[in-house]
């Protein structure tokens, strides 16, 4: 049986007091709850707050992105073993807006996978199609191929302590969210491209939808079977609507 992890994706928001007073209020509020994996994604300036502020309590948090280079001179970078001095459990890699504003590629994204393994964190791999990809019916030639770089770079084995969002890039930010069918489909096809190459990682790999996930629709998308829990964004701004999403989750 699989557990659900609900992860909140804060993008570049929050200032120290909004983030004492959101993180707060999930600590107190999930307190006494145990029946999913809650996880939050601050800017990272704020991971050292987060480090305060959760680590007494059952929510963990990561990293929105990485460097895939060890250490040297990468202004602006931020390195895996920065994010482990911080506590970081997870980093998100190739989320669609590192994908396409800032022009990261499968090799990068691949690399940082295999970084972020190495320094005994949990990757979270964003997949996921466009709009155009969606209506020409490349969907899975799309995911297939996202996956397949980050296999070709660390095997099948990397997906031992992994974690998969399938997030739609025409369903982030725009409230429009894929069906629970359109979900299941996706995930459903993301877990048998891995099982061709080992179903016992495939059946345990956590595999999270994302986009537009709100109180209102989360309960439907994680009836599907395959579907493990949620990367939310906006609503992961509002501490409420997060809650009701983690109680979703059961
Ligand atoms: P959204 O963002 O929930 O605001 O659509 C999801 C994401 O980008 O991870």
């Amino acid at each position: 049986m699989r557990r659900k992890i609900v992860a909140g994706n804060w993008k570049m928001h929050g200032t120290l007091a909004e983030n004492e007073a959101r993180l707060s209020q999930l600590v107190l509020e999930l307190k006494s709850r145990d029946a999913c994996d809650v996880a939050v994604f601050p800017s990272a300036p704020y991971l050292f707050q987060c480090q305060n502020l959760l680590a007494n309590s059952i929510v963990m948090w990561g990293a929105q992105n990485v460097s895939q280079h060890p250490s040297g001179a990468y202004t602006g970078e931020i390195s895996t073993a920065m994010l482990a001095d911080f506590g970081c459990q997870y980093a998100l890699i190739g989320h669609s807006e590192r994908r396409e504003l800032f022009h990261e590629t499968d090799q990068d994204t691949a690399q940082k996978f295999a970084v972020v393994l190495e320094a005994g964190l949990k990757p979270m791999l964003c997949v996921g199609e466009t709009l155009d990809q969606r209506e020409s019916g490349d969907t899975m030639v799309v995911i297939n191929r996202q996956i397949d770089a980050v296999l070709a770079s660390v095997g099948i084995a990397g997906f031992t302590n992994a974690v998969i969002a399938y997030e739609p890039v025409w369903a982030i930010g725009t409230g429009k969210t894929a069906t629970p069918e359109q979900a299941q489909e996706v995930h459903g096809a993301i877990r048998q491209q891995l099982a061709q190459h080992d179903a016992v990682i495939a059946e345990s790999l956590q595999i999270l939808y994302g986009g537009s996930v709100k109180p209102d629709n989360a309960e439907a998308i994680f009836a599907q079977p395959d579907v493990d829990g949620a990367l939310v964004g906006g609503a992961s701004l509002n501490p409420t609507d997060f809650i009701k999403i983690c109680n979703a989750a059961g």
